[in-house]
Order: C-alpha cells, then structure tokens, then sequence
C-alpha cells in the first residue's frame, strides 16, 4: 500500500548545524506533498537559519523555546504537538542532540518534545567526521537505534568543516524518500523481487542503434516501491537518465542479450519477476566496429530475433509469480491476454502506448491488470507510483493465495 503524507502532521526538529539550511528545502518538499509541517528549533539552529524562514513557508510558528513567546504560552506546546505528530524528522541531528536522546535529557523544546513523541522519529546525523565516528557518538546511535529510532547514515564527501569523510547531511529529496521508507509498512519482507527496467539498445555501428523510448520510470517506480515495503529489489536496467534508487541491487545493461543474461544469472534466487522492460524484439545481424558511412543511396539493415526474455522464463518459472508488461497501442486487452498465456504469466499489465499521459515517458499511466483466471481490472489514469504500489498489492494477493 502506498504510504502518503497528504493531511499527515509533520514535526521538523533543526538543531544547530552547517546543514541546517537543507531542512528548508526539506519543508518545501513534505508541503508538495499536502503534509501540515510544524517545526521545532533549537537555539543554536536559530544562528544558521531564522525561524521566521520556516515559519513563512510553513504557515505555521515555529517552536523556540519551553517559555512564553510574545505573550503566547509554549510551556505545553511541545506536549501537543508530540501528541498529535504523526511523523518526526530531526534534521540535521548532532550528536549533543544525539547524547541528551539516548539519555533522556529534557532541557529545551525540541529535546523535551522527542522525550514526549510516540510517533515514528527518523534522526539525521550530520556533524564533523571525527565527531561522527568517536565511540560516544556511536554507542549513543547503537542505543537509540535499539530504542527504534529510524537512522538515517550521513553522506560522505568533503563536509563544510574541510575534512573528508562522513558527516553530510543527505540531499532533502533523500531524506524525504528515506523518511517515507521508514513509515512504509514492510509487508514485502523477506520477498526477493526482480524487475526489468527500461528499453534496450542493438547496435547498429559505434554512433547508433535500435531502440524505443522507454525512460524506465515504470520500472523504477516497481523498484523503489517494493524496496520501501522491504522487499531485497534486483533492478536490472536498460539505459535511463534516471537517478539511480536508493537500497537496490541495480544492474546496467545495454542489450537484450546482456539483460537475458542478467536476468538467467539472477533467476534461481527470486520469487518475484517483475518483467517491465521494453526489450528490443530484433538486433543487426552483423553490427559494424566502423561508422556507416552514407555512400549508397539504399541500404537494407539485416536483423535478428532476440530472445524472448518472458516467455524463456515462463517456461521455467516454477513456484514464481511471473509478472509482464504489454506495450499496445490498439486492442489492448486482446493483445494483453494473448501474452498472458503465451508467456505462462501469473498477470501481465496492459500498458497503452500513444497518449501523453500514459506509456513510455509519462509520470502517469493508464493499464489494466489481467489475471490468468481470466480477470481483468482496469485502473484510471494514475501517477506510476500509484500504478506500481496497486500491481504489488495484487502480487501479494497472488503470493497468499497460491
Ligand atoms: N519481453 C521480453 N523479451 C523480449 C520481448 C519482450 O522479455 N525479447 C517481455 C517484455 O519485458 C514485456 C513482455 O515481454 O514484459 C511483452 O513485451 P512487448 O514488447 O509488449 O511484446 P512482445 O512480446 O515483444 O510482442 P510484440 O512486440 O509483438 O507486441
């Protein structure tokens, strides 16, 4: 199931770092997705970035301090807001917010208010190299990852201080999909889940070759979504532009033979096959190692079959759910259906090519999920996340009843 945080309420915690200034963006990305965002501030955070910043884009005041703020009375503020978080991200963390945690320290707003939270918290660690890697440090993170906060690992690369190593604050769109993962019920735990992903490429000569415009988005958002359920995702990829995900075994290929290959190597250790590439059909016979040049008027390209990926497996797919994709611009559910047996799929998606909003390329999509007994299911037009959270509802179902 998808986890949204459309109406949930969202509590920032900033502490006093170099990093501060990322949680601004962070509140900009939890309001696009319709989530109340309140946010509680240390004093020294106070030195990097303003409350008033946080306050103006949140709509909301900001939490300061345990006492009465221009006349308003904030000795029982952190308690409700506590009380009615539904989420708690602290960003960045560090590590004297870390020690008064896993201590149970209670002397300002934001530490008095996580003694009192019930809700899910995740931590960003974000401080010097040293500081992050010293024994106290450490314990103190063991601890509270024993006490089930979620811990967001630091980044590493040159950090503002001038030393190299871990310590960064993650990009805010990272916390945010890292803060999402966390409150995603796991109900693919222990699934191993392998999807194809994207088109592939046949070379013709050095500077060209046969494709399709498959960006891989479908695929991807399969991926990232069963991996947030925890699921152990193989993403075995055509080549996108796309940023890789997060916590999944990615496998760039380029051809339909490399992606045939990778898919056998990784077979035997799956229960899931989830099969969204768009794999070319054919591939020259005979690609050139020199660039064609264009000396005659005509010229006929010789192609290949390549192997059917699908079907291959279907063949040999044992207790595995078999799940394809069905790219069609015309009779959909004819030409879908006739995959689904030919293949020996347990579903296929019914894909329509040819509208904007919908196929290779779209944010969106418009498919029809159709069952081996014969059911057919068709969605409305929704975003591919949308579409990739349903499809592993549905393989779920098929795991539980079969
Ligand atoms: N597929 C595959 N290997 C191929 C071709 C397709 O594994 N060589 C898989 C795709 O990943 C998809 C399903 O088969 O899950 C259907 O692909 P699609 O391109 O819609 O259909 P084809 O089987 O290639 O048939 P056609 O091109 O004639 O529609």
């Amino acid at each position: 199931m998808k986890t949204t945080l459309n109406g949930k309420n969202i509590v920032i915690g900033v502490c006093g770092g170099i990093a501060a200034y990322k949680s601004v963006t962070l509140l900009r990305l939890l309001k696009k997705q319709d989530a109340h965002v309140r946010v509680i501030m240390t004093l020294n955070a106070g030195a990097f970035v303003g409350p008033l910043t946080f306050e103006a884009l949140s709509g909301m005041k900001v939490c300061t301090s345990l006492f009465a703020e221009n006349g308003e009375d904030a000795s029982i503020k952190h308690i409700e807001w506590a009380q009615s978080a539904d989420a708690v991200i602290i960003a960045p963390t560090t590590a004297n917010m870390i020690a008064k945690l896993a201590a149970g320290i209670a002397d300002d707003a934001l530490s008095t208010f996580l003694l009192a939270v019930t809700a899910p918290v995740m931590l960003c660690p974000s401080m010097n190299t040293h500081m992050f890697e010293h024994q106290t440090v450490k314990r103190n993170l063991k601890t509270l990852k024993q006490d089930g906060y979620h811990i967001l690992a630091p980044d590493a690369g040159e950090l503002a201080c001038g030393v190299t190593g871990p310590g960064r604050l993650p990009e805010p769109e990272i916390i945010l999909d890292r803060f999402l993962a966390c409150l995603t019920p796991k109900d693919l735990s222990g699934r191993k889940i392998l999807v194809t992903s994207g088109p592939t490429q046949e070379a013709i000569d050095p500077v060209r070759f046969i494709s399709n415009p498959s960006s891989g988005k479908m695929g991807q958002a399969i991926a990232r979504a069963a991996e947030m359920r925890g699921a152990d995702v193989t993403l075995i990829s055509g080549p996108t532009s796309l940023t890789e995900p997060l916590n999944i075994k990615m496998i760039k290929v380029n051809t339909a033979l490399e992606m045939h290959q990778a898919v056998w190597h990784h077979f035997e250790h799956t229960d899931i096959i989830i099969k969204a590439a768009a794999v070319s059909d054919y591939r020259p016979v005979n690609p050139k190692h020199r660039k064609i040049k264009k000396v005659q008027d005509e010229t006929v390209l010789e192609l290949q079959k390549n192997p059917d990926i699908l079907k291959e497996l279907g063949k040999n797919k044992g207790g595995r759910i078999l799940v394809g994709f069905a790219a069609e611009t015309e009779d959909l559910q004819k030409n879908a259906a006739m995959k689904l047996a030919q293949k020996n799929l347990d579903l296929i998606v019914g894909n329509l090519i040819g509208p904007d909003d919908s196929g290779f390329n779209a944010d969106t999509n418009r498919v029809q999920f159709l069952y081996k007994d014969g059911t057919i299911e068709t969605l409305h037009k929704m975003s591919k996340d949308a579409v990739a959270h349903l499809l592993l509802d549905r393989i779920l179902q098929l795991t539980i009843s079969s």
